[in-house]
C-alpha cells in the first residue's frame, strides 16, 4: 500500500510539474537561442571584431580589440624572481613568483589576499592604489623583500588602452568598480605614484596585463599552441593571437600580437537588443554601469544569479511558483547569488540543495516548486554557455581563416568561476563550439593561477622583447582601411 500511495504521489508530481513547465516554459523562450542565432551572432561578433582592430574605426567600436604589447607567447627560456597583482577578479591579491628555466615551471613562493571594502571600490581612485600599495608593503614585510625592486606583473582586468607595456589608460570601469579619477588616466603612473607617497619600498620594470593575457600566458608555458585566453567568471572576456598585419593600430606588419577583445562590450552598440531579455534588461538598468558591457551581463558570474532571482520573482507574481507567496530575501537584488545556480544544478544533490536554498531565502516550497526552480538556473546557465561559444567559435574560426588552413588544431586557456565550479557549463560550451567551428579541433586547458603566475610570465616574456608603442592615429593612411569601414 504504501508502495502504491508512494507512486501515484510522484506520478502527480510529474503530472503538476509537466503542466506548470508548460507554463513557465513562455517566459523561458526567450532564453533559448538556436544553433542558427548563435551563428548569426557570432557573424555580428565578427563585424564588431574587424570594426575594432581598424586605426579609423575603433574609436566607436562596442568590441575594442585592445593591442597588448605581447608578441609572443613563452618559449621556455624564461626565468627570473617577480611579483605580481591581481586585480579585478573574485579577490585582490599580491604574489611572489618564481619563473624557472630548468624546469621549465613557474611556482608560486607565496600570496596574500587582501579584501577590497566596497568603499574602496567605489571611493576615490587615490584611496584605492593607497590601498593597494598598503597591501602590496606588508606582503613585502611579510616576505623580508622590502630591500629588492622586482619587476612586477599587473593583473588589471578590466578594458585599457595599453599605449606601452608599463603604460595604460583604464578606458571604464566594469564589474561593480567606479572610483573616480582613474578612467583615462595611466593605471601604472598611479600606482607608482601611491608607493612612492610611502616611500618605504620600490618595485622594477612593470607589464600589465589583462587576466585573458595572464591565463593565455600561464598555459602556455606547458602548451605552446595556446593562443588563446578566455574568462568565465565575475565577468568575461577573451584574448587571442592575432597577425600583426591585421592589426592597424600598431605599426609593423609581421608577426603576432596578443588582443583583448573585451568581448563583454559586444552589444553597447544595441546590436543584441534582439536577444536581451526583459529581464537582461532590468539587470542593466540597474547595475553602476548601464549601456556598458551588455553582453557581459547575460552571461558572468556578476550577473547570472541576478538574472535567475528576476525570473524567480516574475515566475511567483504570476502564481507559478510557491503558490504566488514571495520573500523579502526574493525581493532583494543580489540575494540570489550565482553560485546557487551552480549548486541547484548539481548532479545529484541539486534538488536537495535548492530545497536548502529556498528556505535560506524564506520561501515556502513544494517538490514541483524545487523542480521548476531547476529548469530556471539550467535555461539561464546554458544561454551563458551557449553565448560564450558562439564568441569563441568566431574567435576559433578567425585565427584559422587568417592563417588560410582548412583546419585548426589548437588550446584555449581558460579560468573563471563560472567555468571551474558550475557542473556542466564547460561541457555545454565545448559542445556548442564543436558545433559552430565544425573545421577546428579545441583543447580546453584549465589555467593554474593565469592572474598570478601568469602576469609573472608575461613580464618575463616582456623582459626578453624590446618594448614598442601605439601608433598615432593619422589622416593620411584613411585609405587603407576602407575595407572596416564597410
Ligand atoms: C571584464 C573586464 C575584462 C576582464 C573580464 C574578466 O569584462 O572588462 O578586462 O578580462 O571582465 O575578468
Amino acid at each position: 500500500y504504501p508502495c502504491t500511495w508512494t507512486a501515484s504521489l510522484q506520478s502527480y508530481i510529474i503530472f503538476v510539474y509537466l503542466s506548470l513547465s508548460l507554463q513557465v516554459k513562455k517566459y523561458l523562450k526567450p532564453f533559448l537561442l538556436s544553433q542558427e542565432k548563435l551563428q548569426e551572432i557570432s557573424a555580428r561578433l565578427k563585424k564588431n571584431m574587424i570594426q575594432g582592430l581598424g586605426k579609423h574605426t575603433h574609436h566607436k567600436a562596442p568590441v575594442k580589440m585592445l593591442p597588448t604589447f605581447v608578441r609572443a607567447t613563452p618559449d621556455g627560456t624564461e626565468k627570473g624572481d617577480f611579483l605580481a597583482l591581481d586585480l579585478g577578479g573574485t579577490n585582490f591579491r599580491v604574489l611572489y613568483v618564481r619563473v624557472m628555466e630548468e624546469e621549465q615551471k613557474v611556482l608560486k613562493m607565496d600570496s596574500q589576499i587582501c579584501a577590497i571594502p566596497q568603499d574602496i571600490m567605489r571611493g576615490t581612485g587615490e584611496q584605492l592604489f593607497d590601498h593597494i600599495a598598503a597591501c602590496l608593503a606588508d606582503f613585502l614585510d611579510s616576505q623580508n623583500l622590502k630591500g629588492q625592486t622586482l619587476p612586477l606583473g599587473f593583473t588589471f582586468s578590466f578594458p585599457c588602452e595599453q599605449i606601452e607595456i608599463d603604460k595604460s589608460i583604464l578606458i571604464h570601469w566594469t564589474k561593480g568598480f567606479s572610483c573616480s579619477e582613474v578612467e583615462g588616466k595611466d593605471v601604472v603612473k598611479l600606482l607608482r605614484d601611491a608607493i612612492h607617497r610611502r616611500a618605504d619600498y620600490d618595485i622594477g620594470s612593470v607589464a600589465m596585463v589583462n587576466d585573458t593575457v595572464g591565463t593565455m600566458m600561464s598555459c602556455g608555458y606547458k602548451d605552446q599552441s595556446c593562443e588563446i585566453g578566455m574568462i568565465i567568471g565575475t565577468g568575461t572576456n577573451a584574448c587571442y593571437m592575432e597577425e600583426m598585419k591585421n592589426v592597424k593600430r600598431v605599426e609593423g606588419e609581421d608577426g603576432r600580437m596578443c588582443i583583448n577583445t573585451e568581448w563583454g562590450g559586444f552589444g553597447d552598440d544595441g546590436s543584441l537588443e534582439d536577444i536581451q531579455t526583459q529581464f537582461d534588461v532590468v539587470v542593466d538598468k540597474t547595475s553602476i554601469n548601464p549601456g556598458i558591457h551588455i553582453f557581459e551581463k547575460m552571461i558572468s558570474g556578476m550577473y547570472l544569479g541576478e538574472i535567475v532571482r528576476l525570473l524567480l520573482v516574475k515566475l511567483t507574481e504570476d502564481k507559478l511558483l510557491f503558490k504566488g507567496k514571495t520573500s523579502e530575501a526574493l525581493l532583494t537584488p543580489g540575494r540570489f547569488e550565482t553560485r546557487f545556480i551552480s549548486e541547484i544544478e548539481e548532479q545529484d544533490r541539486g534538488l536537495k540543495n535548492c530545497q536548502n536554498i529556498l528556505t535560506e531565502l524564506g520561501l515556502k516550497w513544494d517538490s514541483v516548486d524545487v523542480r521548476l526552480v531547476r529548469l530556471v538556473c539550467d535555461t539561464v546557465s546554458i544561454r551563458s554557455a551557449h553565448l560564450c561559444a558562439a564568441a569563441l567559435a568566431t574567435i576559433v574560426n578567425r585565427i584559422r581563416e587568417n592563417r588560410g588552413l582548412d583546419y585548426l588544431k589548437t588550446t584555449v586557456g581558460v579560468d573563471g568561476t563560472v567555468y571551474r565550479k558550475h557542473p556542466n557549463f564547460s561541457d555545454k560550451l565545448q559542445a556548442m563550439v564543436h558545433r559552430l567551428a565544425p573545421n577546428c579541433s579545441i583543447t580546453f586547458l584549465v589555467s593554474e593561477d593565469g592572474s598570478g603566475k601568469g602576469a609573472a610570465m608575461v613580464t618575463a616574456v616582456a623582459q626578453r622583447q624590446a618594448l614598442s608603442h601605439l601608433l598615432e592615429d593619422s589622416d593620411s593612411d584613411r585609405k587603407e582601411d576602407e575595407e572596416e569601414d564597410k
